[in-house]
């Protein structure tokens, strides 16, 4: 089947089976590399996408749902002031990266700042629940993510970034 649907701004086409993974589309169709296919079941976030404007595991998606959806890849988001608030908030934090699973935590933190501006450090906390990341504490991340908020409150409200 070909299908069509918005890549990181572009309208694209893909010649594909009804059943091939998103992920898979995306990394051998498009060489789209920053997904990773990890665990393949949903329960490592290292495959996440921006999927019709929600955060959702690639592994999980088939061809067939991709028709005439929009779908933004880390590639695409690493364009955005959020973006770079996020990896710049990590920085900041000390959180060290393997490159396994960072798109599963720039995409956790956007999952959760683009519905709640103001977490709590429980929230922040549990942002993460879906990411398995050997390399950071916990901790750190909550620090990170704070921060991030703030900054992003900041940027939305005109007081400066
Ligand atoms: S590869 Fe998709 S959640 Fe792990
Ligand atoms: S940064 Fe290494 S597994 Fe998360």
């Amino acid at each position: 089947m070909t299908i069509d649907f918005i890549l990181n701004g572009e309208d694209v086409l893909v010649k594909t089976e009804a059943e091939r993974r998103l992920i898979d589309i995306l990394r051998g169709s498009f060489s789209l590399l920053g997904a990773k296919a990890g665990c393949l079941t949903g329960s490592c976030g290292a495959c996440s996408v921006i999927f019709n404007g929600m955060v959702t595991q690639a592994c999980l998606i088939p061809a067939f749902r991709i028709r005439g959806s929009e779908i933004i890849t880390i590639e695409g988001f690493s364009l955005t002031d959020e973006y770079q608030d996020i990896v710049r908030g990590f920085f900041n934090a000390g959180i060290e990266n393997c490159g396994y699973c960072d798109t599963g935590k720039i995409f956790a933190v956007e999952a959760l700042l683009s519905r709640n501006l103001q977490p709590t450090r429980g929230e922040a906390l549990a942002a993460f629940n879906g990411i398995k990341c050997r390399c950071t504490e916990p901790e750190k991340l909550a620090d990170a993510v704070m921060a991030i908020a703030d900054k992003r409150q900041r940027r939305s409200y005109g007081r400066g970034a």
